[in-house]
């Protein structure tokens, strides 16, 4: 996969499908494409205006040197891209700090949520603040450590609710779910997972396109990239309702995922909250 390409492609398309015609090019990026068409009748593979790689700092990249077009590489490149992601910094309703994604860049389990909140925005990674904790007890229920699966959101950025935000935090609107989402589904296609699990209804408006009540989309699997996707509650939740039938809920959502991904499930994980 050549990730520049793969992420420009997925814009256009994005913009194309919402029925954007035209496009204005400045000259750098003009030129770039020109390249590209050159080589591509040239009968080359990849460009000859390849970028060169970024630094390896991303949170959900290995500290050794990746191997070129590795995912470790493509993930920094994403990174760094979703840094300066204009589709997003023109709307002027996210905040600055970027927050990309965490986790293992070989998972079988990519585990897809919302937007980063105030806790995730101090800490620059997803899935920090209470609802991660949550998120972290369902994993460990399922035997899973954090670091083994791949956490990232729709949106890279915290909404913005005006200068007394505070701690308050909002979910990201239609546009900016669509401005973010090339970033996500060019994560998607870097690490190609067994399967993806949707934290609430904004990822499954995302990746499946459908506004549907996350109550309605549970229990079926669906696609995105050819890779089969689950819908459960966002573990925050069960941070409003812990009772024990929300708590079934979504362990059945991820005993499904376990299940799929061939996970030796206990007699005892498979009775977890339900009615004594
Ligand atoms: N909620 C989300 O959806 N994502 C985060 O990273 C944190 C909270």
């Amino acid at each position: 996969m050549n990730t520049l390409r793969d992420l420009t492609i997925e814009t256009l398309t994005h913009l194309s499908e919402n029925g954007q015609e035209q496009l204005a090019l400045d000259s750098e990026a003009r030129s770039i494409l020109r390249d590209w068409m050159l080589a591509a009748r040239n009968g080359a593979t990849t460009p000859a205006t390849q970028p060169t790689p970024p630094p390896n700092t991303g949170k959900a990249t290995h500290t050794t040197a990746p191997a070129p077009d590795s995912v470790e590489e493509k993930l920094a490149y994403l990174q760094m891209r979703a840094q300066n992601w204009k589709a997003a910094r023109a709307l002027g309703t996210l905040r600055d700090t970027m927050v990309f994604a965490t986790g293992n860049p070989h998972a079988r389990l990519m585990l897809v949520g919302e937007a980063p909140g105030y806790d995730e925005e101090r800490l620059q990674e997803p899935f920090v603040g209470r609802a991660g904790q949550k998120l972290n007890q369902i994993l460990a229920a399922a035997n899973m450590a954090r670091e083994e699966v791949y956490i990232s959101n729709i949106c890279k950025f915290r909404p913005a609710m005006g200068q007394n935000q505070g701690m308050s935090n909002r979910p990201p609107s239609d546009e900016e779910i669509a401005a973010c989402l090339p970033l996500i589904m060019a994560e998607i296609r870097a690490i190609r997972p067994t399967c993806i699990l949707c934290l609430g209804g904004t990822a499954a408006k995302g990746l499946l396109g459908s506004g549907a009540s996350v109550s309605s989309l549970r229990g079926k699997w669906f696609d995105c990239q050819n890779i089969p996707v689950r819908v459960t509650y966002h573990p925050s939740y069960l941070l409003r309702n812990d009772s024990l039938t929300a708590k079934r809920a979504v362990w059945e959502d991820f005993l499904a995922v376990m299940e799929k991904l061939n996970l030796n499930i206990t007699p005892r994980q498979r009775a977890f909250f339900l009615p004594a």
